[in-house]
């Protein structure tokens, strides 16, 4: 049994105070919520303050991004140490922003992954493929890469702190969402990977989250596909009432 997992990313959105705000606002709408994990991604300048504020309560603390030195002269760069220094349990590691923008390839996902399993962090590693790729008919053999190369001598028992998000490029922030059979085909076609990578047990435990204009509209019928385990959500996790919603999805 798997538990579903709900996350917002934040991404580049938000003050400090802004940022507490919606923080305290979902502490106390979601206090309930006990069968679903929940977790939500601040920008790096408010992550300390919101892990204070949630210390204690159902809502974990995700950073967007770390290196993957502990310490050493890297100018600008944030590390998995510092973040559990300051309150933080998760990192989001590969999405398909730090991909595209700044270049970020497979090797160094798969350090960040390693760095932050060393500190005791989970990881919410993302992978997924571009509408070319997909058009292109190379979904299946990027995801394969992606996967192998991310995920690169991460041991069995590692993969119990690792949660894959499957986030096609082009339904992010575009309001085009897989088909709740586009999302489930690529979740289950991952997890068959990972039976061949590691054991059947690994591939039945492994969380695979959704993310790609996931809204209040359609999280249900996304949740209610087999190898969906919850979402990854960017733009409707910024309004309390939409991500409270997600998390609160209906499955029938
Ligand atoms: P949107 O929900 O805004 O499409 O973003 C998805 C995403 O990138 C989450 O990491």
């Amino acid at each position: 049994m798997r538990k579903p997992i709900i996350a917002g990313n934040w991404k580049l959105h938000k003050t400090v105070a802004e940022s507490l705000e919606l923080a305290n606002t979902l502490k106390t709408s979601l206090a309930g919520t006990t069968d679903t994990e929940i977790i939500i991604a601040p920008v790096f300048t408010a992550l300390g303050k919101v892990a204070e504020a949630l210390a204690g309560s159902n809502i974990a603390v995700a950073a967007q991004n770390c290196y993957p030195e502990a310490t050493g002269a890297f100018t600008g760069e944030v590390s998995p140490l510092l973040l559990k220094d300051i309150g933080c349990s998760h990192c989001i590691v590969g999405h398909s922003e730090r991909r595209q923008i700044f270049g970020e390839a497979d090797q160094f996902i798969n350090a960040k992954a390693k760095a932050l399993l060393a500190e005791n962090l989970k990881v919410i590693l993302c992978i997924g493929e571009t509408l070319e790729e997909r058009q292109g008919g190379k979904m299946y053999d990027v995801l394969t890469t992606q996967i192998k190369n991310s995920l690169k001598d991460i041991s069995a028992a590692d993969m119990q702190n690792i949660i894959l998000a499957y986030e096609p490029v082009w339904a992010i922030g575009t309001g085009q969402t897989a088909s709740d059979e586009q999302a489930e085909e690529a979740h289950a076609f991952l997890r068959g990977l990972l039976q061949g990578m590691f054991d059947p047990e690994v591939a039945e435990a492994t969380r695979i989250l959704y993310g790609g204009s996931v809204k209040p509209a359609n999280v249900d019928g996304l949740m209610a596909q087999e190898d969906i385990d919850g979402t990854l959500v960017g733009g409707a996790s910024l309004k309390a009432e939409d991500f409270s919603r997600i998390v609160q999805f209906k499955c029938s």
